[in-house]
């Protein structure tokens, strides 16, 4: 088989905010690092985290600091999240968003000059810095920036499908390039997974092509363990109308800025729905919502500002009980808050000012629907966003249990639980990308540890690679790709059921099957169809994990709603992960692991947030 090779100290497959970060930071070290891009450098679901960073910088809530950040983000995650990497997270973001601003990355400012910060949901106090509704955008552009003056070596448009191992350390990784379909093995000392989530494995998402589950599915097959497959997370808003752009992410940072939903009778449909832990609110409040956003202490938070989770489940129990829009969705709208915010500042121009505060929302809707929405409600519905579950890796280090095998960003795991707050992955990809990188030029070089690269490997590999031109069935893979995206959405969505998901196993193995019939013709040039039969193995691997995990869970915990199993059982499955392994036996195994204690100085900041009580979980 031909191939070239490249050899660095440090690869980093994924070149989104998680990977770029990680390739700075092993650079920094003065090891040699390989960028290996599935897509075009900059091209990353990094910049649909719209709305923000969160951190606990303070600047316009003087009362935030890392332990209220920390108690949000457990709360949010349902305390099954691993409490170091959130404790970690709650207290190295601040840093790394001044580091970023260092680095060039342009942020809104406060009056006083300072990183504006605004409200998101599940979160206490203003916390999210943003530049605008772009804020992912700022920081892929300021990474890249830095990252290119590195000299960083960044290979674009390769997927890699597979690792490579020297026993049981990895050594590198084998992928083709889309437009010659050419191999290349990566030899590498270590190598970080960055590869971003799995979207692609449902019909409605905010993920574009690249987000296929590989970075799960490289670690799994190559003898990593996975973590809490279950929670998948449906972002609340995403478009609806017209199909051609259904899913396309409506930032939450119109419901920060004000924006409050409604049902088609008119009514805010979410005052009905707050769980106990939160402050009672009543429709009377709605003034008191507004005054919350526009920076008043003392008010009640409004309830579109509730955990993506909930506001999600809140919107399909509107839609299945006939409440819904006249495209299946909700009504998300601008002109309360404007006719409220307009009756109080004379001369209020409402259309500048979500011109300014929301830019590309603006422009989204007004190109792709041809609404403006400084004047009409957007319509809206949950589209599959974040994957909570992911490798699983040490919280210090990001290694997984394969040597030199790191992981970070949304291909990693453990520091959302079962529900992640909004704006949280960029700063997660800030901070745990940053220690991967640190770390794994360490395990590089200290000392140096370069693995052989076994020529069988590498041709088993590429033979699988090119199967799919040899063989004599007839499945078309797009077809099986839009089915199991179809059978995802219907038998493993928002709402989930045993039965459905016993069906939903089924299928899976029928689609393997098909998966194993799918030719592909033309040749190894810029060949979509070929690619896409190798994206099956992934998409179906994390399909099957997320079906698994989702059926031992029994009980619902944020993003995972068990219709059979309504009810959360913190005594059992609040002090349990779900961790999903390859047998020897090639079969997807998942078992429970309890969640290590936690120190009582952790302790003792969630019950400073939770009115003194400790959850059921922590008791
Ligand atoms: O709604 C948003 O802007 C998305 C942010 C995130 O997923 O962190």
């Amino acid at each position: 088989m031909d191939y070239q090779t490249q050899e660095h100290d440090v690869i980093v497959i994924g070149a989104g905010g998680a990977g770029l970060r990680a390739a700075i930071e092993a650079s920094a070290v003065g090891v040699s690092v390989g960028l290996v891009c599935k897509s075009l450098l900059g091209k990353a679901h990094t910049v649909m985290a719209e709305g923000g960073i969160a951190a606990a910088l303070a600047n316009v809530d003087e009362r935030d600091n890392w332990k209220v950040h920390f108690a949000d983000t457990m709360r949010g995650g349902q305390y099954v999240n691993n409490w170091r990497m959130a404790q970690l997270h709650a207290q190295e973001a601040p840093a790394r968003v001044r580091e970023l601003e260092a680095w060039g990355a342009v942020f809104d400012r406060t009056p006083d000059g300072r990183i504006l910060q605004r409200n998101f949901g599940g979160h206490k106090y203003p916390r999210l810095a943003h530049v605008g509704d772009r804020t992912g955008l700022e920081l892929i552009r300021t990474l890249q920036d830095h990252g290119v003056h590195r000299g960083i070596s960044v290979y674009m448009e390769r997927t890699v499908v597979r690792l490579l191992k020297d026993g049981d350390r990895v050594a590198g990784a084998l992928a083709y390039d889309r437009e010659r379909g050419r191999f290349t093995v990566f030899r590498a000392k270590a190598v970080v997974l960055a590869t971003g989530g799995i979207g692609k494995a449902y019909k409605i998402t905010s993920n574009s092509w690249e987000y296929t589950g590989d970075g799960h599915t490289l670690a799994y097959d190559a003898g990593a363990e996975l973590i809490d497959m279950e929670f998948v997370q449906f972002h609340p808003t995403g478009m609806v109308w017209p199909p051609s752009v259904r899913g396309i992410l409506v930032t939450e940072g119109v419901r920060g800025e004000g924006g409050v939903l409604r049902n088609s009778t008119g009514a805010r449909f979410m005052f009905g729905d707050i769980p106990d832990n939160y402050k009672p609110q009543t429709a009377k409040d709605e003034e008191e919502g507004f005054r919350y956003v526009l920076g008043d202490k003392n008010a009640n938070r409004p309830p579109e500002l509730l955990t993506r989770d909930h506001v999600a489940r809140c919107i399909v129990r509107e839609v299945k009980e006939g409440r819904g829009s006249a495209h299946g969705g909700v009504l998300l709208e601008l002109q309360t808050f404007a006719k409220w915010f307009g009756a109080r500042e004379r001369g209020f121009d409402a259309a500048a000012h979500w011109k300014k505060k929301l830019p590309s929302m603006y422009h989204q809707f007004k190109e792709l629907g041809g609404l403006d929405i400084t004047k009409e409600p957007m319509e809206v519905g949950p589209t599959t966003h974040y994957m909570m579950g992911g490798v699983r890796v040490d919280s210090d280090t990001q290694m997984s249990r394969v040597p030199g095998l790191f992981a970070c960003g949304e291909c990693a795991a453990g520091i959302n639980g079962a529900n992640r707050l909004g704006g949280n992955s960029l700063s997660d990809l800030l901070v745990l990308g940053k220690r991967a990188g640190e770390h794994a030029a360490k395990f590089a070089c200290d000392p140096p540890r370069m693995g052989t690269i076994h020529a069988d490997q590498v041709e088993a590999a590429a033979q699988w690679a090119l199967e799919a031109f040899d063989r004599t069935g007839d499945e078309n893979p797009f077809k099986v790709q839009q089915d199991l995206q179809d059978m995802m959405q219907d038998l493993v969505g928002i709402v989930r059921r045993e039965d459905e998901m016993l069906r939903a196993l089924d299928g899976l193995a029928q689609l393997r099957q098909r998966a194993a019939k799918c030719r592909v013709t033309g040749n190894r040039e810029y060949n979509p169809g070929w690619h896409t039969a190798m994206d099956l193995h992934n998409l179906l691997t994390v399909s099957e994990g997320i079906t698994r995990a989702a059926l031992v869970r029994r009980e619902s915990r944020g993003a995972q709603f068990r219709d059979d199993y309504p009810r959360k059982d913190s005594a059992t499955f609040g002090r349990v992960n779900t961790i999903t392994w390859r047998a020897a036996d090639g079969t997807m195994q998942v078992r429970l692991e309890p969640i290590a204690p936690m120190p009582q100085e952790l302790k003792d900041a969630i019950a400073a947030e939770a009115g003194g009580q400790l959850p059921e979980e922590l008791k």
